[in-house]
């Protein structure tokens, strides 16, 4: 991808489209980056296909897309960190989708999930936790997108002092100290997320920066689950753009025990 700093900071979601579905030289190009990129960090197994809605019979959303018509629809193997393997692997799709010039829309809640997972076939004990509708933009009127952007306050991310923090969640992480991950934690802090909650935390130790899950309050069992994929997505943008840095690490799942909230994974420098 060309500037990968530079699309997670310019990404922004789109609900409205231009009516064509993705094909020819776009769409091959796409093809055979999802036949590279689809394996998440954890490990689980993740089945990624583009649909059309021509041949894939009426994929819905519920009004809030307009002009999309083809998705991006990924279902994974159920186990442990799989909605994170799943919100890894379709994010780094849709930042690919943003490369070559088109946009998409996360949709975890206002889909037509059984009709997708039907044309998905999902396999014994596999998942489907959300699509992506993508297509060419466009900026005509859609009322929905207006709302949903208002109503998640879209345009807003929590401050750093609220997301990143030093040894305990007693002290916030501050950019001085984040030293040459800064532009990595700004990429998290970029995240989009379901409903824009932004559930991710991270505390820095040493060389390891540990990812934590603090759920939102009386959320349905669906955004409990997004969350999960809200979460790998945010180790996406961590991971890609430690990778464009040239800061290596790998990911690991041991718990250091550094705060109450649920513990997802640490990113740990190479020594
Ligand atoms: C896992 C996930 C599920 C989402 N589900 C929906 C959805 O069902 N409908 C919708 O219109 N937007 C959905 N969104 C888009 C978010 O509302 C959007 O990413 C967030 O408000 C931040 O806006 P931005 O992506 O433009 O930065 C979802 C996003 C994520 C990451």
């Amino acid at each position: 991808m060309e500037d990968l700093l530079d699309i997670i900071q310019h990404r922004q979601t789109s609900r409205t489209f231009d009516g064509r579905k993705v094909t020819g030289k776009t769409r091959k190009e796409l093809q055979s980056f999802i036949d590279e990129h689809s394996d998440g960090p954890f490990g689980s197994e993740v089945r990624v296909k583009l649909m059309d809605t021509s041949n894939a019979g009426k994929l819905g959303t519920y009004g809030v897309i307009k002009g999309s018509h083809t998705f991006i629809v990924g279902s994974v193997k159920q186990g442990e960190l799989c909605y994170e393997d799943h919100g890894y692997v379709l994010q780094k799709i849709l930042l690919k989708v943003y490369d070559i010039g088109l946009a998409g829309c996360w949709l975890g809640g206002t889909y037509s999930k059984s009709v997708f997972a039907d044309r998905m076939k999902l396999r014994k004990k596999e998942v489907l936790p959300a699509v992506i509708a993508i297509g060419k933009p466009t900026t005509g009127p859609n009322i929905a997108n207006k709302v949903l952007r208002t109503a998640c306050g879209s345009d807003n991310r929590k401050p750093w002092s609220k997301l990143f923090f030093n040894g305990s969640m007693n002290t916030p992480l501050t950019k001085k100290h984040a030293g040459k991950y800064r532009k990595v934690l700004d990429a998290v802090r970029l995240t989009p997320s379901a409903l824009n909650f932004q559930p991710w935390r991270v505390i820095k130790k040493k060389d390891a920066y540990h990812f934590y899950l603090k759920p939102s309050l009386q959320v349905s069992p669906l955004y409990k689950m997004l969350q999960h994929v809200d979460l790998g997505i945010s180790i996406c943008h961590f991971d890609l753009s430690a990778s464009q840095l040239k800061l290596e690490g790998k990911w690991l799942t041991k718990d250091p025990g550094l705060c109450e909230l649920e513990y997802i994974a640490t990113w740990k420098e190479k020594e």
